[in-house]
C-alpha cells in the first residue's frame, strides 16, 4: 500500500497515535531562558506547528545535566525545577491533537564550558582539531554512570511534564555520537574498544529509558549514519548494525540524520538511497524509520516514504511555514529560502531565533522583501 504524508500513524511500542507522518524536527532555536526554562516565544512557536498539522512535534536539543548545556538559549531537563514550566508548553501542543517528544540531550566535548563554568568530558581525551590542546577529557567509569542517570531522570520528568515520549539524541557529533565515532572513543573498557562495545553507552541509555517508558511512552533514537562535516569515526555499516540492534531493543522509532533526505551513502554512492538500507535492515522489526533533510514539497516527501522512511521530520521548511501540512494537502508550492525577517516573525520567531538562523547560509534574505 502507498504512504502517504497524511496517513495517522501508530508508534508501533508505545502505541501512541499521531495524525500524521509529519513531525516538527528537532530544532535548536535559542529562545528559551537563560536559567533553561521554556519561554513564551518557545511555546508559541512550537505550538503554531501543532495548529498548522504537524503530527508529532519535537523539542530543541534539551540538555539532561546542567554542564551538558551547549549554547545560549538552551531548554533544560537537567532538574525537576523544569517540569511544572513544561506542562504548558505539552499542554499547548495536546490542544491542537499533535504529540510531542522532547529530545534528551549532552553536548559532551561540545558543551559549553563559558555557559556551564565546568570542565568538559568525553569518551576519551579530545585535542583542538588546530591547536592540538587538550579540550576534554577521557571520562571515568563513575561519570559515564551518572550520565546513564541523568538521561533516565530527564525521560520521567519528561513524563511528568506530560510529554508523549522522547528523543535521545546520539547524532550530530554531541555526547552519544562521540562514544559512536571510532574517532572520538579510543577506549579499551566495557565503553570502547570494538564497534560493539562503542555502541555500549547508548544501549545502557536506551535500556535505562525503557525501564520506565516502555510500551507506555513513544522513546526514539537519533543517529548519524556517517561521517559529516568533521564529524568522523561514524561507518556507514557500522551504523546498520546500531539501527540492527536499536530494532531488536524495539525503539518506537529510529531518525537516520541524513541532512538530505534523498541522498545516496558516501561510501556506496552507486548503491541504493541511503534511506533504503535502514529500511530493509529494519524487515522483520515494528519500529519506525524516520529522517528529515531538504524536505520542501509534497513530491519529495512522497518521494522518501517510497524509499522506506515512515516518518518525516521537517526542519527549515516548518520553520519557513508553520501550516505546511496544509499546504501539503491543498496542493500549494511552498516559498523557498531566503525568507525576510517580516515572514519569519509571522511564522512565530522570535528575534533571538532570526538572529540565530542568519547563520544557517541562504536562509533569511540580506534585505527586506
Ligand atoms: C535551526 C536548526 C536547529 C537544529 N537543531 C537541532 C537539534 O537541536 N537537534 C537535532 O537533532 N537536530 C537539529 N537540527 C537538525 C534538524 O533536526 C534537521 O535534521 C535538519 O535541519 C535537516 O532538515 P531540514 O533540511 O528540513 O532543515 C537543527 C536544524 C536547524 C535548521
Amino acid at each position: 500500500m502507498t504512504k502517504r504524508f497524511d496517513d495517522s500513524i501508530i508508534y508501533p511500542i508505545s502505541g501512541m497515535k499521531a495524525p500524521n507522518r509529519l513531525v516538527l524536527a528537532p530544532m535548536t532555536n535559542q529562545q528559551s531562558h537563560p536559567d533553561g526554562t521554556v519561554s513564551e516565544e518557545e511555546i508559541r512557536f512550537l505550538e503554531m506547528r501543532a495548529q498548522g498539522e504537524f503530527g508529532t512535534v519535537a523539542t530543541c536539543a534539551m540538555y539532561v545535566t546542567d554542564d551538558g548545556k551547549a549554547w545560549q538559549g538552551q531548554m533544560g531537563l537537567s532538574s525537576d525545577r523544569f517540569i511544572s514550566p513544561l506542562r504548558k508548553l505539552t499542554q499547548a501542543i495536546h490542544r491542537h491533537g499533535s504529540l510531542v517528544i522532547a529530545q534528551l540531550f549532552h553536548g559532551g566535548s561540545r558543551a559549553n564550558p563559558e555557559l556551564t563554568g565546568r570542565n568538559l568530558w568525553s569518551a576519551s581525551d579530545i585535542f583542538h582539531r588546530s591547536s592540538g590542546q587538550l579540550i576534554a577529557r577521557e571520562a571515568p567509569e563513575t561519570l559515564i554512570e551518572e550520565w546513564i542517570t541523568a538521561f533516565e531522570q530527564a525521560a520521567i520528568r519528561a513524563c511528568e511534564a506530560g510529554f508523549d515520549g522522547v528523543e535521545i539524541h546520539a547524532a550530530h557529533g554531541y555526547l552519544i555520537h562521540q562514544f559512536l565515532s571510532a574517532a572520538t572513543n579510543k577506549r579499551t573498557d566495557h565503553w570502547g574498544g570494538t564497534p560493539k562495545k562503542r555502541m555500549n553507552f547508548l544501549l545502557a541509555i536506551l535500556k535505562r529509558i525503557q525501564r520506565h517508558l516502555k510500551g507506555k511512552k513513544i522513546v526514539g533514537v537519533r543517529i548519524s549514519p556517517e561521517d559529516f562535516s568533521f564529524f568522523t569515526g561514524i561507518d556507514f555499516d557500522e551504523s546498520l548494525q546500531t539501527a540492527q540492534l536499536l530494532f531488536e531493543s524495539e525503539v518506537d522509532y529510529l531518525d537516520i540524520s541524513l541532512w538530505n533526505a534523498l541522498k545516496k551513502p558516501e561510501k556506496y554512492p552507486d548503491g541504493p538511497h541511503a534511506i533504503t538500507y535502514f529500511a530493509n535492515q529494519k524487515v522483520g522489526h515494528a519500529s519506525l524509520i524516520r529522517t528529515a533533510g531538504e524536505i520542501y514539497t509534497r513530491e519529495q516527501a512522497q518521494q522518501v516514504l517510497h524509499l522506506g522512511a515512515d516518518l518525516l521530520a521537517i526542519g527549515r521548511a516548518a520553520i519557513a511555514h508553520h501550516h505546511l501540512p496544509e499546504l501539503w494537502r491543498r496542493d500549494i508550492l511552498p516559498s523557498l529560502p531566503p525568507y525576510s525577517e517580516n515572514h519569519l516573525a509571522a511564522q512565530g520567531l522570535s528575534k533571538p531565533f532570526i538572529n540565530y538562523m542568519k547563520r544557517w547560509k541562504n536562509f533569511v534574505s540580506e534585505t527586506e522583501q
